[in-house]
């Protein structure tokens, strides 16, 4: 498994580098090149752990030995500037990633279908946290949405920030932990520093139960920093300026894997459950809109989707599934058009008719929901026993 040690090393790094730059203040030279000699054997350390840098981490440590020997004739204050902006570029470097998981969303509330006591609740967190009031109401900070896969976490996520207009930073932590890994733990408290600049914002961190502990109880090193950073900025403790309007709205599929540290910080617990009949006719309008279902038993069919413990994802397969095997009855040669020039294409249209109950009788042979009703018991305890009241 790999370690992540780089945050001590460029702590010491750091250290060493104001060491040098007083000795060299001091006029004090050997000293100085001592200390450009452990310099270069820090950034030799950097190298040898992060694969991604580590021609830069050589070229420093290059330039630093260059120092150490005498060869970079360093009568005042050598590279100590080319050090400073490398680390300098090192964080320009980490404030672009986090930059970059500034997202915009589009999503509103009614593009969500069921979940009416669900979208209240973040409506009423969204508004009280936006609201001037006494300084004796606190605002939530963190939310964790809990549910069986595919029920609309996303999606409610996105509609909080779509409806606040804020600035919407989605992390998939998976991949932050693998991609970042030795800057993760860096790349969280650069993310909230940018959270904070771009206020209102909300922090939507996806698979969160990557921060879990594995079976065997051990837990990476680098999961263990980004997790103490994590606290430390739900904690607040960083928060400069608390007046701001910033949430951090956590999803996970399974939440009894999270450790009671994570838990004590997402007093807020929404459970995000399968969508019941009146939500799959919801939900059934919105993934065919645009067609005509004025035919279609919805009814009956919404009944079933609950019956085959069907998710909003589920549902919005179910549909697609249902408008094909409309659109192919109707347009039996529509392969055979793949012939025709891209322009003649864009003259002509598609033919649809009304769905019917037959295209969705279809359907329901083909999407299988991998929800079991044991599995959703576990979610139903879980909710009773730690989820919102
Ligand atoms: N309540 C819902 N209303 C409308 N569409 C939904 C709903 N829940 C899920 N979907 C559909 O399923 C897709 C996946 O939902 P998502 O929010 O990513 O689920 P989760 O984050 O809970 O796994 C959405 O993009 C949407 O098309
Ligand atoms: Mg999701």
């Amino acid at each position: 498994m790999k370690i992540d040690l780089s945050g001590p090393l460029y702590d010491a790094l750091k250290k060493a580098s104001v060491e040098y730059s007083s000795l060299i203040e001091k006029n004090d030279l050997p000293g100085a090149r001592k200390k450009a000699a452990e310099i270069a054997k820090f950034y030799h350390e950097l190298a040898n752990m992060n694969l991604s840098n580590k021609r830069e981490y050589l070229e420093r440590a290059e330039k630093w030995e260059r120092v150490s020997s005498g060869k970079t004739r360093s009568r005042q204050k050598p590279s100590l500037t080319s050090h400073n902006e490398t680390e300098k570029e090192e964080e320009n470097k980490i404030s672009r990633k986090a930059a970059s998981l500034i997202t915009t969303s589009n999503v509103k509330w009614s593009d969500i279908g069921g979940l009416d006591s669900v979208k209240k609740l973040m409506m009423e967190t969204v508004v009280i946290a936006g609201l001037q009031k006494p300084e004796s109401i606190k605002p939530w900070k963190g939310i964790l949405l809990f549910g069986p896969p595919g029920t609309g976490k996303t999606l409610l996520a996105a509609a909080s920030a779509g409806s606040l207009h804020a600035t919407f930073f989605d992390v998939k932590l998976e991949s932050v932990l693998s991609k970042y890994f030795g800057e993760s733990s860096k790349l969280i408290s650069s993310l909230y520093n940018s959270a904070r600049d771009h206020s209102p914002s909300i922090v939507f961190i996806d698979e969160f139960d990557a921060l879990s502990q594995s079976r065997d109880g051990e837990t990476n090193e680098a999961t263990r920093k980004v997790l103490s950073s994590l606290l430390t900025e739900l904690d607040g403790l960083s928060d400069k300026k608390s007046a701001q309007l910033l949430l951090t709205l956590a999803a996970t599929n399974t939440p009894w894997d999270l450790d009671t540290a994570v838990l004590s910080r997402f007093p807020r617990r929404i459970y995000v459950p399968l969508p019941d009949q009146n939500a799959c006719k919801e939900i059934i309008k919105i993934q065919t809109k645009g067609m005509d279902i004025s035919e279609v038993s919805l009814d009956r069919i919404s009944e079933k989707c609950v019956e085959m413990l069907y998710s909003g994802r589920d549902l919005s397969n179910f549909c697609q599934q249902a408008i094909w095997t409309m659109i192919r009855k109707v347009n039996p040669d529509l392969y055979k058009m793949a012939e025709l020039p891209f322009e003649e294409l864009k003259s002509r249209s598609l033919q649809t008719t009304p769905l019917v109950d037959d295209d969705f009788r279809e359907a329901f042979l083909k999407i299988r929901s991998p929800m079991t009703k044991i599995m959703l018991e576990r979610y139903e305890q879980w909710n009773n026993q730690c989820g919102e009241v």
